[in-house]
């Protein structure tokens, strides 16, 4: 996955699901390249397989779990997210929240098996603490910016450096952060304020023109 990126997470939005999740994943391909710039896609497990037929940007999974073959069911097996067309997965999402050994076991299941993995972390020392397990990418995301219409580059701009900074001393890892990521000029502030790219999900599910949003979030995407 190329940096800087935009990824787009489709949660549990109904515009995001299903069909919708195919629809809405073209329209960021598209986006991405008509502009030329890196956006990949966060989507439900049951979606993987068809959105990732249908488009050439990244595919990933929201969640894996770190089990293997066997008994486990109701589990999210990476084998099965790998096969069916995700080339990572997002970990420990403030909504979905691990402890700290299963993030490393779902690291290093996620390893085993070929896929990328970008850890969430409600704080810059969180952020720090999972770097150390060296997973590809890490994404700061304050929960209370998280669905709303302040983004975290303009609310907690400190959290982004901090972030950078205290990463950057375990690790070289490239550090995304998300919340309130609804305009291309946040995305802007995200990237001045040292952040490889964003994480976001309702400034694209929600928006009324998902493709004039993105466009204007790709264009910022230096
Ligand atoms: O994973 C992205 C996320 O939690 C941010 O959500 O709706 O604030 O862009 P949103």
């Amino acid at each position: 996955m190329k940096l800087p990126i935009i990824i787009v997470n489709f949660k549990t939005y109904e515009t995001a699901i299903g069909k919708e999740a195919v629809k809405l994943a073209k329209l960021c391909d598209e986006v991405a390249s008509e502009t030329g710039k890196s956006i990949a896609v966060a989507v439900q497990a049951a979606d993987i397989k068809a959105v990732a037929d249908a488009v050439s940007i990244p595919v990933l999974a929201q969640h894996i779990d770190a089990v293997g073959f066997g008994s486990n069911t109701g589990h999210i097996l990476p084998e099965a997210v790998k096969e069916a067309g995700a080339v990572g997965t997002l970990l420990n999402h403030s909504e979905h929240q691990l402890h700290i050994k299963m993030i490393a076991g779902g690291i290093d299941r996620a390893r085993q098996v070929g896929l990328k993995t970008i850890v969430c972390a409600n704080t810059a020392d969180k952020a720090a603490e999972v770097a150390e397990l060296d997973p590809d990418m890490v994404a700061v995301e304050p929960p209370e910016l998280i669905g709303g219409d302040i983004s975290v580059s303009t609310a907690k701009p400190e959290i982004i450096k901090n972030t950078v900074e205290k990463v950057e001393q375990v690790a070289d890892i490239p550090v995304l952060c998300g919340a309130g990521v609804k305009t291309g000029d946040d995305i802007k502030k995200s990237i001045e304020l040292g952040a490889k790219g964003v994480l976001l999900a309702s400034g694209i599910t929600k928006a009324e023109e998902p493709k004039k949003v993105l466009l204007d979030m790709a264009k910022s995407l230096e």
